[in-house]
């Protein structure tokens, strides 16, 4: 595993063969994480007001596409490549998504009102991250995993009956 000082772990690694850990990393961090980041940073910008803040946004939101398309990119090298490693795709995305879920569809009751200073700053409403990540789900997750026999829209809808049951 490769750690940065004070022990972060820079890249995941659960499993026996680096290039599946490889892989989990893409996807989860790139694939999927730099891919919802372009809508919610723009949802982010249109609630934000601050100046200053605004051009912090405009530099993240030209930079998170290129962030995701690396991601997917790669993935198509990988599946390209990797003969013998495409069976994993399917198991790697469920479980990366699952991360992204437990970060962005929050259905827990706590959801304080936003204060002047974080609406300024972006702040936006828990709702706002469910409806991003689940919009990411029916669009830039479903198109791109199609490619790879994958149905995102099919794996979101028996884990989103799980998280809700267990009220997450
Ligand atoms: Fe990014």
């Amino acid at each position: 595993m490769i750690t940065l000082p004070h022990g972060y772990a820079l890249m995941q690694s659960q499993y026996q063969d680096p290039r599946k850990n490889a892989m989990f990393n893409v996807i989860l961090t790139f694939c999927l994480g730099e891919s919802v980041a372009v809508p919610l940073f723009s949802m982010m910008r249109k609630s934000a007001s601050h100046r200053l803040v605004l051009s912090v946004y405009d530099r993240i939101i030209r930079d998170e596409p290129r962030h995701a398309e690396f991601g997917w990119l790669t993935l198509a090298w990988m599946h390209r490549d990797w003969e013998d490693a495409r069976g994993w795709i399917e198991e790697i995305f469920a479980i990366a998504l699952g991360r992204i879920a437990q970060q962005y569809y929050f259905i827990g009751e706590y959801a304080p009102a936003l204060t002047g200073t974080e609406l300024t700053w972006g702040m936006i409403p828990v709702p706002y991250y469910r409806s991003c990540f689940e919009a990411a789900v029916s669009g830039v997750y479903a198109r791109r995993m199609k490619h790879y026999g994958v149905s995102a829209e099919a794996i979101w809808h028996e884990m989103k009956a799980v998280y809700e049951g267990e009220g997450v």
